[in-house]
C-alpha cells in the first residue's frame, strides 16, 4: 500500500475521526501526511485500525509531527527496545491504579506540554479499557459570549500531584493514602500556568485549556473560589455531544492533539492486563489570545 488515498471518517459531530487505507509501516508520503495533519486539526484525535508496527515504526510515524520526548524525569514508564521515546504504559490485572482515568491533556503541568500523543495497543482486556476524548474548541464554542470573555482573562494552574488525589487530602481511587502522601511530596512544585482560553497554532480555533483534575485553580484565585466555576467547566467538557469514545482492538493506534482535546482512560477492566506503547512529541505551543 502506498498511502496515496487515505479515507477519513468522523466519529462524532466535533471529536475524533478514524483513518482508513493507510499502512503506517510505510514512510508517509507528503500528501498522506498532510491529510492526516488536516484530520487531526479538524477532529483533535485520529484513530488507525489493524496496524502491525514495531516500536521503531511507531516512533518514526510520531516524529513526522514533532520532536519525540524522552521524559524519563517524572515517569516510571521505561523505554521499549532501547528506544527511550517509546514508553510502555501497563496496567496489570491486579493493579488498582488506573493511569489517566480523568479528563486531562498529557503533561500540562509542564511549561511546554506534549503537543501530540501516539498510543498503540499491545495487549488489551477482553472488553473495557476504552478511551474517551472531548474537543476543547467545542467546549469553548458552546459557552456564552459573556462567559467566553470572562474566561479569556484567566489562567489555570496545572499541578502534577493532582493525578493521584481526589480532592483535598485524599487519595485517588485505588491508591493508598501513603502513596498519595508520597506522591504529593515527590511532585511538590511541579506545576505550570497556562491561559484558560488560547488559540491553537494550526487550526486557529480557540480552545478551553482546562483539565478538571490537573487544573488546581485560576491564577490569582484561591482554590475555593475557583472550584464552583471549575465544576461548571467540567460539565461542559464532559457533555456527551462534545466527546467520542474509542474502542481499542488489536493493532489500533490513536494519535491526539493535547492542545485541542482532553482524554479519559476508562477504569473498567480490573482483573485484566492492558499494555500500550506511548510516544509523545512536542511542537508549537498554544498562543495566548
Ligand atoms: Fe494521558
Amino acid at each position: 500500500m502506498k498511502n496515496t488515498a487515505i479515507t477519513v471518517r468522523p466519529m462524532s459531530a466535533y471529536t475524533g475521526a478514524e483513518i482508513f487505507d493507510v499502512d503506517l509501516r510505510e514512510p508517509l508520503e507528503e500528501q498522506a501526511y498532510l491529510e492526516i495533519r488536516q484530520a487531526i486539526n479538524d477532529w483533535g484525535a485520529v484513530f488507525f485500525r489493524a496496524q502491525n508496527l514495531t516500536p521503531a515504526q511507531q516512533l518514526a510515524f510520531a516524529r513526522r509531527f514533532g520532536t519525540a520526548e524522552e521524559d524519563t524525569h517524572v515517569s516510571n514508564m521505561t523505554g521499549v527496545d532501547g528506544l527511550p521515546e517509546v514508553k510502555e504504559v501497563t496496567k496489570e490485572a491486579d493493579d488498582l491504579r488506573n493511569i489517566g482515568g480523568f479528563w486531562h491533556m498529557d503533561q500540562s503541568f509542564y511549561d511546554l506540554p506534549s503537543s501530540f500523543s501516539v498510543l498503540y495497543a499491545r495487549e488489551l482486556p477482553p472488553n473495557g479499557g476504552d478511551t474517551m476524548f472531548s474537543h476543547l474548541s467545542a467546549a469553548y464554542d458552546s459557552l456564552s459570549p459573556g462567559l467566553q470573555k470572562t474566561l479569556e482573562g484567566l489562567s489555570g494552574v496545572h499541578v502534577r500531584a493532582h493525578a493521584d488525589s481526589s480532592g483535598i487530602n485524599s487519595a485517588a481511587s485505588g491508591l493508598s493514602f501513603e502513596y498519595y502522601v508520597e506522591s504529593v511530596a515527590r511532585f511538590a512544585g511541579m506545576e505550570a500556568t497556562h491561559p484558560l482560553v488560547a488559540m491553537h497554532p494550526e487550526s486557529g480555533r480557540k480552545v478551553l485549556y482546562f483539565s478538571p483534575v490537573y487544573t488546581d485553580r485560576f491564577e490569582g484565585w484561591t482554590r475555593d473560589e475557583s472550584l464552583p466555576l471549575m465544576k461548571y467547566l467540567t460539565g461542559v467538557l464532559g457533555k456527551p455531544e462534545h466527546t467520542c469514545r474509542f474502542r481499542w482492538e488489536e493493532g489500533s493506534m490513536a494519535m491526539w492533539d493535547n492542545r485541542a482535546v482532553v482524554h479519559y482512560a476508562l477504569d473498567d477492566y480490573t482483573g485484566h492486563r492492558r499494555m500500550m506503547h506511548r510516544v509523545t512529541v512536542n511542537g508549537p505551543w498554544l498562543e495566548r489570545c
